[in-house]
């Protein structure tokens, strides 16, 4: 289906050609987006303001000559223009019905089907073999699964890679380490914790004894020449590793398509650097080879160190050719923390001028801040997940116990993993990833405001009401009711549906999941209000039937929305 957006758009568009028949207003935002504010319609174009500049004229005299090509009538009973030339349109309530309703049976809840066709790859998670994930890895993991499942539902074949740090200089440290100072107990019960220890330990010697750090440069040069004992202690390492971050992927629900970290593409390293060399893109630098990038106005990036190792952006280039040739995508999206922004961007131009031409993009995010008291173990960032879900698991078993007093103890625990793992994906997902947030238990699981609890609830109520409909009358199907929207707050309900495909293009539009999130709560506001005021069951036949099907709407498009975000509508609270 179309969205409501892009059908009024494209009206929008074609009454600026011809008001203005020859002008060029290609690439100006002409477009309609949500109106913010009730009062001026459904949705509304800036674009007389932005045109206006072009067309030498004043923005309201645009506006004007605009809304002349605007037809009302079949999808909009008013056309208004407000203040230095806003374009606020009011969509008629018979086109808005007919819209919502047919969501009901489309079978992609009414999103545009634009990625049909086209294969992304997204690059996200990547923690680091022998160390326990990393609240950048966290929201890395919960923010990239989120998009995979934004792609997937406007049609794109996504291919999730976890692009592991499986390589590197530190696997010469962690040897001698995990040699001489391995507490077995220590490894048994907590594996990745204790590689961590010992390799700490060693990193310490290393700096304090030359001898050592000679020791531990051997052994990795062993390991790179594939010395069978050394290459076995490396797998254990990433054995050991994967083993914990599946047994968390397990519990958030994530999975990939492929894991392919840093060593798949070891084999690769010279050849990306011989053909740099023949493009002529690097050069010899105090024994190292770098290669510069002035007219991009970013410092020098280093492909080979001077004592031969390759670097982090060596082994992206050679991710990104392998890629390009093996997959053909139309764009590789990698998911980390704002950190990396130089590392991409070096990167990436280097990659554009050795000739890859699929359109890459970072998407950055900030650190979420934990504030100190939130887990009563260690602090800082490197925060055990595992624990963080511990604990907002067993808050959420509060939650369900006080609600739902007389549900079965396992379907309280059940419920209880939904709605906590539910509370701290949203409270990430919720955020614009690009601004510094701060977790806290109050908000994740506030039953009054923007969190999952709440919108897991709503659906959970609305549930509710389709099987009391269904146990009081029996017969009576809502399925077929035409829509009536009646009152102010059925209308409002209804455009809140009608704006979420909207929504969903936006999010993946701007890579941002928290559209989504905005506009599900927003949804489940403008149900509230619904519900509060207006009569359902005891409404009168015909009406009580319309009502009941923009609830089951509603809760169809919460279902759908919350899914995409990875979180889960357990039909109980
Ligand atoms: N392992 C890296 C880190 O922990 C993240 C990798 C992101 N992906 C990539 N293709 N560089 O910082």
């Amino acid at each position: 289906m179309q969205t409501i957006q892009d059908l009024l758009s494209e009206q929008v568009r074609a009454a600026f050609a011809a008001a203005f028949p020859g002008a060029d207003l290609a690439g100006l935002p002409l477009a309609a987006t949500p109106a913010g504010d009730e009062a001026f319609g459904d949705y509304q174009s800036n674009g007389a303001m932005a045109a206006a500049k072009v067309l030498r004229q004043p923005p309201r005299q645009v506006a004007e000559q605009v809304v002349r090509h605007l037809p009302t009538g079949d999808l909009l009973a008013k056309v208004e223009i407000a203040g230095p030339g806003f374009i606020n349109m009011t969509l008629a309530d018979d086109a808005l019905a007919r819209h919502v309703a047919a969501i009901q049976d489309d079978p992609h809840v009414g999103l545009p089907q634009s990625g049909a066709g086209r294969r992304l790859i997204l690059d996200y998670s990547a923690p680091n073999v022998a160390k326990p994930m990393h609240i950048a890895h966290i929201r890395s993991t919960v923010i990239g699964d989120a998009l995979k499942r934004i792609y997937r539902a406007l049609g794109y074949e996504v291919l999730g890679d976890n692009h592991l740090g499986d390589w590197g200089t530190q696997f010469g440290i962690l040897i001698m380490g995990y040699r001489h100072f391995l507490d077995k107990a220590a490894l048994a019960a907590s594996p990745v914790d204790e590689l961590q220890r010992v390799y700490v330990l060693s990193h310490q010697r290393c700096e304090e004894d030359p001898a050592w750090q000679d020791q531990a440069r051997a052994e990795l040069v062993k390991l790179q020449a594939g010395d069978p004992e050394n290459r076995a202690l490396w797998q254990t390492f990433i054995d050991l590793s994967l083993e914990e971050f599946n047994r968390i992927y397990a519990r958030l629900g994530v999975s990939f398509e492929l894991i392919r970290g840093e060593s798949y593409y070891n084999d690769a390293l010279p050849g990306v650097v011989q053909k740099l060399q023949d493009l002529g893109l690097v050069r010899e630098s105090e024994g190292a080879l770098v290669a510069f990038l002035d007219d991009e106005k970013l410092p020098p990036c280093i492909v080979r160190k001077s004592d031969g190792g390759y670097n982090y952006a060596t082994t992206d280039l050679a991710t990104v050719f392998s890629r390009e040739q093996e997959f053909q995508p139309a764009a590789i999206l990698y998911v980390t923390d704002e950190r990396q922004q130089l590392h991409f961007r070096q990167f990436f131009a280097i990659a554009r001028k050795a000739g890859v031409t699929t359109p890459l993009r970072h998407i950055w995010f900030g650190l979420m801040r934990l504030p100190e008291g939130l887990l009563s173990t260690r602090k800082g960032t490197a925060i055990k997940l595992d624990l963080l879900l511990d604990e907002a698991e067993k808050r959420a078993l509060e939650l369900v116990r006080q609600a739902s007093p007389d549900m079965p103890e396992a379907q309280q625990q059940a419920v209880a993993r939904a709605v906590g793992i539910g509370a701290v994906k949203y409270a990430d997902l919720s955020q614009n990833p690009q601004s510094a947030v701060s977790f806290t238990w109050e908000k994740a699981l506030a039953m009054d405001g923007n969190s999952a609890p709440y919108l897991q609830y709503a659906y959970a109520r609305i549930a509710s009401v389709l099987d009391k409909h269904a146990e009081r009358f029996p017969g009576h199907d809502w399925r077929a009711a035409p829509l009536v929207l009646d009152s102010p707050h059925a209308r409002r309900l209804a455009l809140r549906l009608a704006r979420y495909s909207g929504a969903v293009c936006a999010a993946a539009a701007q890579e941002k999941p928290s559209l989504l999130a905005d506009a599900l709560y927003d949804l489940s506001q403008a149900y509230s209000s619904f519900y509060q005021n207006v009569p359902f069951l005891k409404a009168e036949a015909g009406l009580r039937e319309s009502r009941v099907r923009l609830c089951a709407l509603t809760a169809k498009v919460l279902r759908h929305g919350l899914g995409l975000l990875g979180i889960e509508t357990p039909d109980r609270i």
